[in-house]
């Protein structure tokens, strides 16, 4: 069977960030836009939380924004298929999920293959799904991360980007651990975001190779 491969593009793009909370991973990233250390424009944030922190920050700093209310929609699919529209109508190159709390349906991981992108608060593939910091520390077990990986239709367990381990504690609860985890994840999220738009990742069947500078 011949192997498939996806190479990210080499060149100054735009994105797009979903989100329906905080908003902390976004405000890093963003914070990387601003300073030059992505080659990248933020083109939309999408929420589906009109009053998301990290929404109302979107528009406070200027950016185009765009709150879809599920309620208007019949379906989980006419929802994600006039989000694709809007996707569409802005050349977006990547979508960045950063906190975003709805599933996404499997036409739109389709369309979008090799194009979305998800931070998940432990080591994938383990302790997918939610409050997993919890599950982290009622398991036992020694360390936990922060993954960003490619989004596929199956929730949590498309090919991974990059990872950051931290420890756990023994005295540690699901905040103390939580908070650990979040300072990884911004900085691992604002570098696999500089990764993709300098064509540097390489996605082979479900393995990510990171390509050295300059290929
Ligand atoms: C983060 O822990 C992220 O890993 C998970 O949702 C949380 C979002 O936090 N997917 P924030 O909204 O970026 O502050």
């Amino acid at each position: 069977m011949s192997e498939e491969v996806f190479r990210s593009p080499k060149k100054r793009g735009r994105f797009a960030v979903f989100l329906s909370g905080r908003g902390s991973n976004f405000m890093a990233i963003h914070k990387a836009v601003q300073a030059g250390g992505i080659d990248a424009d933020i083109g939309l944030v999408f929420s589906n939380k009109r009053e998301a922190p990290g929404y109302l920050y979107a528009q406070e700093h200027g950016l185009e924004t765009l709150y879809l209310y599920y309620k208007k929609f019949d379906s989980r699919e006419a929802y994600d298929a006039r989000l694709a529209e809007e996707i569409n109508k802005r050349d977006i190159d990547l979508i960045v999920l950063a906190g975003y709390m709805r599933i996404i349906t499997a036409p739109f991981c389709h369309e979008f293959k090799n194009r979305i992108i998800n931070i998940h608060p432990a080591l994938l593939p383990a302790f997918p799904g939610l409050h997993v910091q919890q599950q982290a520390i009622d398991w036992g077990v020694r360390f936990s991360g922060a993954t960003v990986h490619f989004v596929t239709a199956e929730v949590d367990m498309g090919p991974i980007i990059l990872q950051a381990a931290v420890p756990v504690h023994q005295d540690d609860t699901e905040d103390t651990l939580a908070a650990r985890i979040l300072k990884e994840e911004h900085q691992i999220y604002p570098e696999a975001v500089k990764l993709f738009f300098d064509g540097r990742l390489e996605v082979r069947d479900r393995r990510v190779f990171i390509l050295p500078e300059d290929t």
